[in-house]
């Protein structure tokens, strides 16, 4: 498998976001990986989608490792915004994080 610097996580479940609106999300996020050069080479960035990943609530979620950085109510401006501000250029949106690795 070829390297990658990050993996994405997006819950494309019914319970946190009972519209599903995470299944979007994840097209999208191809889309803006592509984009910001983030999808092949050094600096790729993995992506997944998942049924749950145990909060089902406030979605959709969207979980950023190796730092172990959630974030909820995901929207498409705010998934951009992830895209950009953390996965190009490393600092994390801090005002839609609601859960973080213990250091
Ligand atoms: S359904 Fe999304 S966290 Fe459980």
């Amino acid at each position: 498998m070829e390297r990658y610097t990050r993996h994405v996580l997006v819950c494309t479940g019914g319970f946190c976001s009972p519209d599903r609106r995470g299944r979007a999300l994840y097209s999208k996020l191809a889309e803006l990986l592509e984009r910001e050069g983030l999808l092949f080479g050094p600096t790729r960035v993995k992506r997944s989608e998942t049924p749950c990943l145990g909060v089902c609530a406030d979605g959709p979620i969207v979980a950023v490792y190796p730092e172990g950085i959630w974030y909820a109510g995901v929207t498409p401006a705010l998934l951009e915004r992830i895209v950009v501000e953390h996965l190009r250029d490393g600092k994390v949106v801090a005002e839609a994080v609601f859960h973080r690795l213990a250091e």
